[in-house]
């Protein structure tokens, strides 16, 4: 309630009241009163009698007024006492606003005389706001890599007190990641920016809270308060991790198609697509992507192959986890296929001996192995026979067997084995394979021939017819085959002069006797006739012997060349490779092919008879000299075969007939000169006989080319190689044949043919050495 003078706005007051009222002022005192805001009405400010010095009737009699600029009435006058009273409770906020500080402009206005006192009342400011912030919720986002020392303006308050009563300060509750600053702005306003002390992790704190505080300065402090929501974005600082970073599955091998092995899981700290992880296998192999099929989703390791352990036993997978941001994580699965016993033991023969001659020595009957690709016990091996037999199976080498018989076996008392090979293995289920192998037994000729009784006695009469069929004996032989073909013959009497040949003879094939006279009772009452019975052996052919080529000759020093004219038609015959097999039958048959030419397609070779002839005609354009290579097979089993390179010169000239004719047969293959035959004589006896013959035939038809080439042909000696030479063994007999082939020239669709021996039986050597004079005539025409 002091009053203060101040002279510069008195004058202000005084200029004022004066344009205010239209009345020119003598005199003007202003005195300055003041009151706190929201004092209740009737607060006494001063009494205006006393400070304006006046009696207690005067200012009544002065008819003393107070006049307020607008129509509110802020204060009053008691007239009675002088008192100048608050009408009304004052809001200096309204009043003022921010304006400080805050003066209410008031006059006395006295009459007779008329006197303007002109009055301030200032209205104190008391802390009655608190500070309000606008917004009671703010949301911040900010990304969590957020740099420490990033500042973020927040929302402020405001608060209606002016001076210290107004909003002074901001703060924030105590957390470990933010502080606030108080900035005040140019109007003086305060307002609070969050400053970020260390950096923000989504994934550990997805989200604040912070209540933000505004306080002000009054006595005690008035605040207002804010809640602020700070929301971390998540950025991918997360790579997805595996739960584990060896994942290890045992797998049955026979694990059905579609079943799931194993799941794998990654997670991703992120959120949303950075935390979403897919999965994918990492370099994986063909073969592991061919096997197993892993959901990209889920995880699931699936098998879309059967595994096989004996193939692949581990598999080693790396997967990798990736995020939608493109960081991965890796980890491994180890696949252990477990065995099964899915697999029988094998057994694979490798050789097979039957039939087996019988009275040998312990023979190896049988060579096979065994073998199961199943592991440990699964692929543990046991083999067995039965036990009964007269078997051995002997282990060898590695997983390999041998079957051999106990020692001799006797074909007459059981010619034949079935040998049950049993192989199992110790897995469970035990699975077992056999084998079935049936061996022979080849006879020897271990047995004589036994009579059915060891004496037969004949009655027969006297006087008899000759060739009467007294009796028969019979003989019989426990072996088999030729070795049991019996044959029959008288031996020589006990008693040298009995002229038992005279007397009887007997079939040899059927053991019947006959008297070859009549006999006479009186001459002869009885005698004796020793029967012997015999056991003929066969051999038989095998194909131990390759072709052998005779024509043209490939040893000697000037090779025999063929010459054609070019003028020659398709067809010509240009010659004709002869050759020979030392074995018999079909393993003598022989077939010629062309393997070689210089110019494919200029000749051809007949395949059944070796003839050469030219494909087409000859023309300007062929090469002179030409260079084939004929190959000689024989029908055997397994075929042998011997090559012959052939050379062919061609020479301007006309066609001629094909092989000039040996001197005999000259004439006579003139009368016929599109026909020619060759015979070859082969024998597969004498070689001495087969090489003179041959070389005959050889000789002559390499003198013709001979001569015409002007070379020398050499001509077979000797034996040739691989020839039987000799085929009589200890108690066998041979038996020989001359075949004679016939072929036909100059046409080109002869056939070459096996026709019948022409020497039916009987052994070469055994002919006297006058008869050679058909062996050396080999070639002849046999038309
Ligand atoms: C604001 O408040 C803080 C915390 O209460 C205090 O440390 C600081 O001194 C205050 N600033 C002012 C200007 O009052
Ligand atoms: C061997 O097996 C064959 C065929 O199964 C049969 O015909 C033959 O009689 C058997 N031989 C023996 C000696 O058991
Ligand atoms: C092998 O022989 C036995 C006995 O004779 C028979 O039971 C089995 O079926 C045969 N096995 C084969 C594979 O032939
Ligand atoms: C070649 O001929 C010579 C004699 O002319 C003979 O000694 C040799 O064995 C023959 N060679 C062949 C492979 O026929």
């Amino acid at each position: 309630m002091e009053a203060r003078g101040d002279s510069f706005l008195r004058q202000r007051q005084v200029l004022f009241l004066f344009v205010f009222l239209g009345v020119s002022l003598a005199e003007s005192e202003s005195r300055r009163y003041s009151v706190v805001e929201e004092t209740e009405r009737g607060f006494l400010i001063a009494n205006l009698a006393k400070d304006l010095g006046l009696g207690v009737g005067e200012l009544a009699v002065r008819g003393a007024q107070v006049v307020s600029k607008g129509n509110r009435q802020h204060i009053q006058l008691n007239h009675q006492n002088g008192d100048l009273l608050l009408h009304e409770k004052l809001d200096r906020e309204e009043l003022c606003g921010p304006t400080e500080p805050c003066v209410l402009h008031f006059q006395i206005l006295l009459q007779n005389p008329l006197q303007f006192i002109t009055n301030e009342l200032q209205v104190i400011d008391v802390n009655d706001h608190s500070p309000v912030f606008l917004e009671h919720e703010m949301q911040l986002k900010l990304l969590e890599n957020t740099p420490p020392g990033t500042i973020i303006p927040l929302g402020n308050a405001e608060d209606l007190d002016v001076g210290r009563n107004s909003l002074q300060n901001y703060t924030v509750t105590p957390n470990s990641h933010f502080h606030v600053l108080t900035r005040s702005r140019r109007d003086g306003r305060k307002y609070p920016l969050l400053v970020l002390d260390k950096a923000l992790d989504r994934e550990e704190q997805p989200e604040l809270i912070l209540t933000l505080t505004a306080l002000d300065g009054g006595s005690p402090p008035r605040s207002g308060i804010a809640q602020v929501h700070i929301v971390v974005l998540d950025i991918n600082d997360n790579a997805p991790e595996f739960t584990q970073s060896l994942y290890e599955v045992q797998v049955l091998e026979n694990s059905p198609i579609n079943s799931v092995l194993v799941t794998v899981s990654a997670s991703d700290l992120d959120t949303g697509n950075l935390g979403t992880v897919s999965y994918a296998f990492f370099h994986a192999s063909e073969e592991i992507r061919k096997t197993f099929q892993l959901n990209p989703i889920t995880g699931d390791i699936q098998l879309v192959k059967y595994l096989n352990y004996e193939v692949m036993n581990t598999y080693e997978v790396d997967i990798e986890a990736k995020d939608g941001g493109g960081l991965s994580g890796k980890t491994t699965v180890i696949v252990q296929v477990v065995d099964v016993n899915d697999n029988p033991p094998e057994l694979t023969l490798s050789s097979i001996a039957s039939p087996i001659p019988e009275n040998s020595p312990e023979t190896v009957v049988a060579v096979f192995s065994v073998s199961d690709p199943d592991s440990g016990d699964n692929g543990r091996i046991m083999c067995s026979i039965e036990s009964n037999l007269p078997f051995n199976l002997k282990p060898s080498e590695e997983n390999f067997y041998t079957l051999v018989t106990n020692g001799a076996l006797d074909r007459e008392s059981q010619a034949e084995y079935n040998i049950t090979i049993t192989v199992s293995d110790l897995g469970t289920p035990r699975l077992k394979t056999q084998h079935n192998i049936t061996v022979t037994v080849s006879d020897v000729n271990d047995n004589a021939p036994a009579f059915s009784q060891t004496t037969y006695t004949l009655r027969v009469r006297e006087n008899n017819s000759p060739a009467l069929h007294i009796g028969t004996v019979s003989a019989t032989d426990r072996d088999a085959g030729a070795n049991a073909q019996v044959t029959y013959s008288l031996l020589p009497p006990r008693d040298p002069h009995l002229p038992l040949a005279s007397l009887v003879s007997i079939n040899a094939d059927n053991g019947q006797l006959f008297a070859l006279r009549s006999l006479d009772y009186e001459a002869l009452q009885a005698f004796e006739v020793r029967v012997g019975a015999l056991v003929r052996v066969l051999v038989l052919d095998d194909n131990d012997n390759a072709p052998f080529v005779l024509y043209p000759l490939q040893n000697g020093s000037a090779p025999c060349t063929e010459l054609v004219p070019r003028a020659a038609e398709a067809g010509y015959l240009v010659t004709k490779v002869v050759a020979v097999d030392g074995d018999s039958g079909q393993n003598a048959w022989l077939s010629f092919q062309l393997l070689k030419a210089t110019e494919p397609g200029l000749f051809g070779v007949w395949a059944h008879n070796g003839e050469v002839r030219t494909a087409r005609l000859l023309s300007e354009r062929d090469a002179v000299r030409h260079r084939l290579l004929v190959l000689v097979k024989d029908n055997g089993e397994p075929p042998l075969s011997a090559s012959v390179t052939l050379h062919v010169l061609l020479v301007d000239g006309f066609s001629q007939p094909y092989l000039p004719l040996p001197d005999v047969a000259a004439a006579e293959a003139r009368a016929d000169p599109l026909t020619v035959y060759l015979v070859i004589a082969l024998a597969s006896v004498s070689s001495l006989f087969l090489c003179s013959a041959l070389a005959f035939v050889a000789v002559r038809l390499c003198r013709r080319s001979g001569a015409a080439s002007g070379g020398g042909c050499a001509v077979p000696e000797g034996h040739f190689p691989g020839h039987l030479v000799d085929v009589s063994g200890a108690g066998t007999l041979s038996q020989s044949y001359r075949y004679e082939v016939c072929l036909a020239g100059g046409t080109g669709t002869s056939e070459f043919k096996f026709l019948k021996p022409i020497i039916p039986s009987g052994l070469v050597g055994r002919r006297p050495k006058g008869e050679g004079e058909r062996e050396r005539i080999s070639c002849r025409l046999c038309a």
